[in-house]
């Protein structure tokens, strides 16, 4: 460490100094940028890689896009278009094939006269009514001034309607990720507009997109049946389609002979086990780049796939266990802090009343334990099986998934958990 403070701490001015100096030695200071030029020899173009990046081609989903092209495209001949639910796991090209659509409809109503706007909304991050209802005054009405705040909800209500019924054309909204707004009367009174006459000239469809296959069971039987029967189904991709749709992002996004010959294959196939989520595979081809620049070599190699591999699925455990309440926090820390390799959850529960002790938390009940146990398990976060112990009934023996020093270092960023270690 006092190495390096010697320079870190210079003034500016000293920099030349500290050149100086190093050029005396005969050594060769390393260039900062390295990496950065060693990057120009690798990727062409990162932004292809970027979710929001729409590909110019779209490879197996052609029944895709006619279908949801059926549900909007009556209004290319001004007719009202439908409403519909969009379904599929993550990653199955749900958002991109909608917006590639909606483009399209764009672009074929370029030069035409007509009174159609589309409103495309990510209600992961504008996730409440009167957000939502913001966005759409914003879009169709961008000269008329909304409160961001201060108004009571019948109020942007009506400003809603206000600027629809002068608008008087056809309204297309599309609520992706629907299943992330707070609270769906926002659906109710979209689709039921023109029926309670809030919207008497023009008219207004929408079309709601989800990767949570339970969403449409939870929703109000009135705003189901607003939707009526239309969906399209979104199924995963195999090997071949994600090895199809990783070649085409290449060449935008890598230089000629940068990528070795089992790249992209072993990229398809890590993400077709992973229930052929697309973005999983780019994912997976992107961080492989970066691999491999780190590393100072001009090619990606099949290494660099399974280090990216290993990268990702740590990062994604890091991410789950920073958002974790606290009390799951304090029994993932007595899982973890043990260094037996399996503990059963009696020991886990004295541990456990041993970290609460120490953060000064509440003391949750033996049975709540277990269950955030389970719900542990299912994160992925543990490993639980149930061995059973003869007459004395069955034990449920778990084990970390992760290293304990990774999943503590992310538990200590929470100031409570870092006060324990200290
Ligand atoms: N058929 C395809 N051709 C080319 N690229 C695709 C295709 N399908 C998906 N992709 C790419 O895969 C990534 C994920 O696609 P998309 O965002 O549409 O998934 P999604 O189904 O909306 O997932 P989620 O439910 O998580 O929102 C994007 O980068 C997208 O460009
Ligand atoms: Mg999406």
């Amino acid at each position: 460490m006092e190495k390096y403070s010697r320079y870190v701490r210079l003034p500016l001015s000293g920099i030349s100094m500290v050149l100086e100096d190093l050029d005396k030695g005969g050594s060769k200071p390393v260039d900062p940028f390295l990496l950065q030029k060693m990057k120009k020899g690798i990727f062409k173009n990162t932004g292809v890689f970027a979710p929001t990046y729409i590909p110019s081609r779209l490879i197996g989903r052609d029944q895709e896009i006619l279908n949801i092209g059926n549900i909007i495209g009556p209004a290319l001949d001004g007719e009202h278009p439908h409403n519909a639910f969009v379904y599929g796991k993550t990653g199955v090209g749900k958002s991109v094939v909608t917006k590639y659509v909606l483009l399209n409809l764009a672009e074929q109503l370029e030069g035409i006269e007509n009174n159609v706007k589309s409103v495309f909304i990510n209600c992961r991050q504008i996730n409440t009514p009167i957000k939502i209802i913001k966005k759409i005054c914003n879009i169709i009405a961008p000269n008329v001034e909304i409160p961001p705040t201060g108004l009571a909800t019948s109020e942007y209500y009506a400003r809603l309607w206000k600027i629809l019924n002068d608008f008087n054309g056809i309204t297309i909204i599309v609520l992706d990720e629907v299943d992330k707004v707070e609270n769906d009367s926002i659906l109710y009174n979209l689709t039921r507009a023109e029926e309670n006459l809030d919207l008497i000239t023009g008219c207004l469809s929408v079309l709601c997109i989800s990767n949570d296959l339970g969403y449409k069971a939870r929703l109000d039987v009135r705003t189901l049946s607003s939707f009526g029967i239309r969906e399209v189904i979104f199924s995963p991709y195999d090997a071949n389609q994600l090895g199809d749709i990783l070649e085409d992002r290449a060449k935008e996004g890598f230089n000629e002979k940068a990528l070795g010959d089992e790249v992209i294959p072993l990229c398809a196939a890590f993400a077709a086990q992973e229930h052929g989520d697309a973005r999983r595979a780019i994912e997976l081809l992107e961080c492989a780049g970066e691999l491999a620049v780190g590393r100072k070599s001009d090619k990606v190699q099949e290494e660099d796939v399974r280090g990216a591999e290993i990268k990702i699925e740590t990062d994604r455990f890091m991410e789950t266990i920073r958002t974790l309440p606290t009390q799951q926090k304090a029994v993932l820390s007595a899982i973890v802090s043990s260094d037996a390799r399996e503990l059963d959850t009696d020991r886990i529960y004295i541990d456990y009343r041993e970290v609460v002790k120490r953060l000064d938390l509440d003391t949750l009940s033996k049975i709540r334990v277990s269950i955030l146990i389970s719900e542990l398990d299912m994160l992925g976060l543990i490993d639980a099986r149930v061995m059973s112990r003869g007459r004395y009934g069955r034990v449920r023996l778990v084990r970390p998934v992760i290293s304990k020093e990774k999943t503590l270092r992310v538990l200590e960023e929470d100031y409570r958990f870092n006060l324990m270690a200290e």
